[in-house]
């Protein structure tokens, strides 16, 4: 039977595939009127070599670098655009400012240059040239605060930018925007109920704005409150999971609800960093680190489960490609005969 016939179902080691996965094989390739329509719907691949360390118990990883701008991001910034828009928010000459230079900043861009809406990210001078150099490409304005000062600096500046003018910008504060977690109540967890076949038993997710994990856990719980949601976060204030907060000793984002998740999982970075390595050398997923991070917390689930002789189907989130986290990365304009 051909994958384009309809009640195609793909085997896999004999197992016919959740529905999900029959529905992704059937699906044809999309056409589409804007960049903006490639973000979300991203494909549930899953880690079958992990598996075999938890017999029983199926892992699986949402591909959320396969969003236009490259990350998880894209979401959140998109529908925080679309939801400024609508309430009147962003009207023509309005600029939208945030002080990122990372994943969010991209993705602001990337919308923004799409949409038609003026962007200006500040970050400190000393950001690699790189972040730089890729929220440039889309024509984003760049505002250099004092490198002495850290990220924090930069929050002062854009702040202080919108008091001195509010009229001129949208400050949209990702940390605190609704937005945020609502493009997962309504992107990522519907997905994977569609893509699991509504067979999902535990999600995890890092906690850095929360977006993520309180968007998806909030509408996997409507579903069925026996799916266990749990925030993952480093376990020390110190640490190189990029994109992650330690909450104790952070500002708490004020869309961050501890009642929302139904535990938290402290993982150390080399956990994370090590795990990162094995996605990219045993399932073939180059993926940075707090991807790594994430599997590293679906898999203690999923061998916990397998030690108790539980099935489960555990689901966790790709959040951008191990390529964003090359230091000298030049964009190399002009060839050199
Ligand atoms: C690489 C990376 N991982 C994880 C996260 C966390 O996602 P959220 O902000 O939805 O909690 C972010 C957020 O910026 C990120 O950039």
């Amino acid at each position: 039977m051909s994958p384009s016939e309809p009640g195609f179902a793909p085997r896999i080691d004999g197992v016919d595939a959740p529905a999900g996965v029959a529905l992704a094989a059937r699906a044809r390739p999309r056409a589409v009127d804007s960049v903006v329509e490639l973000v979300g719907n991203t494909p549930l691949v899953r880690l079958r070599w992990f598996e075999a360390a938890c017999p029983g118990v199926e892992l699986w990883a949402k591909c959320e670098f396969a969003n236009p701008g490259g990350s998880v991001k894209d979401r959140a910034a998109l529908r925080i655009i679309r939801d400024a828009q609508a309430r009147g928010d962003l009207p023509p000459g309005v600029r939208l400012i945030d002080s990122t230079s990372g994943n969010t900043g991209i993705a602001y861009s990337m919308v923004g240059a799409a949409l038609g809406i003026p962007i200006t990210l500040v970050m400190p001078s000393n950001v690699s040239e790189p972040r730089k150099q890729v929220t440039a490409a889309f024509g984003t304005e760049i505002v250099f605060s004092d490198p002495l000062e850290g990220s924090d600096g930069a929050i002062v500046m854009a702040r202080a930018m919108v008091d001195a003018d509010p009229e001129r910008w949208y400050y949209p504060n990702q940390y605190a925007n609704e937005s945020n977690w609502r493009a997962h109540y309504d992107g990522t967890a519907r997905e994977i109920l569609a893509q699991t076949g509504g067979r999902v038993t535990h999600f995890v997710a890092g906690v850095g704005t929360s977006g993520t994990i309180m968007g998806t856990s909030r509408r996997l719980h409507e579903h069925d409150r026996r799916i266990r949601c749990l925030g993952l976060q480093p376990d020390d204030a110190m640490h190189g999971l990029e994109g992650l907060k330690h909450i104790p000793s952070s500002l708490v984002p004020p869309i961050y609800d501890e009642s929302v998740i139904d535990d938290t999982i402290w993982l150390p970075t080399d956990e994370g960093w090590d795990m990162a390595d094995r996605l990219a050398r045993e399932e073939g997923l180059f993926v940075g680190h707090s991807s790594g991070a994430n599997v590293a917390g679906a898999l203690r689930v999923a061998r916990e489960l397998s030690a108790r002789g539980e099935p489960g189907v555990v689901v966790t989130v790709l959040c951008d490609r191990g390529d964003r986290y090359f230091a000298p990365l030049e964009w190399e304009k002009h060839y050199v005969w």
